[in-house]
Formats: C-alpha cells, structure tokens, sequence
C-alpha cells in the first residue's frame, strides 16, 4: 500500500515511508513541543500536492494559529487550506460557529454533524483537529467520551481522509487504542539542557524506527534527525 509524506522528511523515515492513508493518527505531547506545528505540516504536504486540507482548532484562535505559523514559512491563505475556528471565541461566520462551545458538552454530535456537512461539500484527504483533548474537557464523563469519541472516529474514518488528532501527553485514554498510530513528543532534561525527543510508540500495519529521535524546531517547523541518538556523544 502506498504512504503519503507527513511533510517532515526525518518523521518519514521514522515512519518508514510514511502515514498509511485513510487512517486516524494521534500526536501527544506537552505545551509548546510542536503538536501544532507538525500537524501543519502534515496539512501543508497535501497543500502542496494539490489536496485539499482541513484545520479544525479547537483551543487557540484561528487568528493566532494563522499568525504563529505563517512565521514558520506555511501559507496558510492557501485556498486549498481550510481553517475552522471551533474555539469558545470561534467566530459565527463559520460553519460551525453556530455552535455555541459549552454546548458540545450537551451535544457534541452537532460538531460531528457539522464536520460531516464539511466533508460533503469539499474533499478534504488531510484532516487535523488540534486538540482533541478539548472535547474530553468539555464532556467531563469518561464513559460519554468513549461513546462520543467512538462516533466521532467512525464518521472519520468513513470519509477517506487521513487524520491527526493531538493531545496533550499526560493522558492515556480511549484515543491511544483506537488511533492507528501514535506520535509522541518528549522532552528530557539533561544536565541543564533540554532535550526534545520524537518517538513513535505504535503504528499499525507498518514497522517503524523503534528509537526515540532528536527534533528541533527552527524558523522552518519541526526538524526530526531520523540518523541521531538523543543522547549522542555520552556514555552510558
Ligand atoms: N523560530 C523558532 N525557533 C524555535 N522555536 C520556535 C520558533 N518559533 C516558535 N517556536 C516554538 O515552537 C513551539 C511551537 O509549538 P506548537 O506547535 O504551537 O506546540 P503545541 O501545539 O504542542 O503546543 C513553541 O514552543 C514556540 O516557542
Ligand atoms: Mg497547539
């Protein structure tokens, strides 16, 4: 089966290839390790190759995401690009700005059903929603967010798209099972430095490159150095 590029070249060989498509991936990682810019990158590679990409921002505000990552070099006024801004300060001039945010906790279904009326009307193969994390928040209740996530992947997944879904790290949850893959960021502390890790810890119907690796981010986005060690040079 073929792969489709993730828009970092190092992640690629990680993942020896490639995401497989048509399939639900998660990125977990603390504040500030890159979840949202990676997932760009994800959307930017499809950009680039004339797909069309879907940006659902569920915690920071549009206008912030457009301006933080158009300094790493994204386009993100690509007509391809589709930005929606589900945030609590989400503007009503989007589809699903109707939606008032506390009542996703109530009816959560409305935000699939909005994303589904999306997906009928334009063919998105890259869908990112960043962070998932904000719909466990809202919905508060373990056994309604499993019922909830289940439904959501499921109207995913119908559509032929490819998705990401962040998280932050700290939670193991329903997501992890269910994803078809697992990207985490790390970081360790090492003497005084700060070490950025990216490992993946599964990925269904692939091998993939077992190691955690180095990563930066620069003024280009995130940087995977799929050949290093992290702690390259030391002895252990
Ligand atoms: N030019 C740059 N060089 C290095 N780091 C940068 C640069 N621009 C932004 N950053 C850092 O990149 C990170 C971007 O993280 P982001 O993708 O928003 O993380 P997350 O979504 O996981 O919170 C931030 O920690 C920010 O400080
Ligand atoms: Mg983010």
């Amino acid at each position: 089966m073929g792969r489709i590029s993730i828009g970092v070249p190092g992640l690629d060989k990680m993942l020896h290839g490639g995401l497989i498509p048509g399939r639900i991936y998660l990125v977990k990682g603390g504040p500030g390790m890159g979840k949202t810019t990676l997932s760009m990158h994800f959307l930017m590679e499809g950009v680039r190759k004339g797909e069309g990409a879907l940006y659902i921002t569920m915690e920071e505000p549009a206008a912030h995401i457009k301006t933080d990552m158009g300094k790493f070099g994204f386009n993100v006024e690509h007509p391809n690009l589709k930005i929606i801004d589900a945030t609590p300060t989400g503007t009503k001039t989007n589809i699903l700005g109707d939606i008032r945010y506390m009542e996703f906790g109530i009816s959560f279904d409305k935000l699939i059903a909005g994303i589904k009326d999306i997906l009928k009307e334009e063919r998105y193969t890259r869908i990112v929603i960043d962070p998932i994390t904000m719909v466990r928040v809202i919905l508060n209740n373990e056994a309604a967010y499993r019922k909830t996530f289940l439904l959501f992947v499921n109207t995913l997944i119908s559509n032929d798209a490819t998705i990401i879904l962040t998280m932050e790290s700290d939670e193991v949850g329903v997501e992890e099972y269910l994803a078809n893959g697992v990207i985490e960021l790390f970081k360790f502390v090492e003497r005084g430095k700060v070490l950025r890790g990216i490992g993946i810890s599964k990925f269904r119907g692939s091998s993939f490159d077992e190691e955690i690796r180095p990563y930066r981010i620069t003024n280009r986005g995130v940087e995977v150095y799929h050949n290093e060690s992290l702690f390259m040079g030391e002895e252990y």
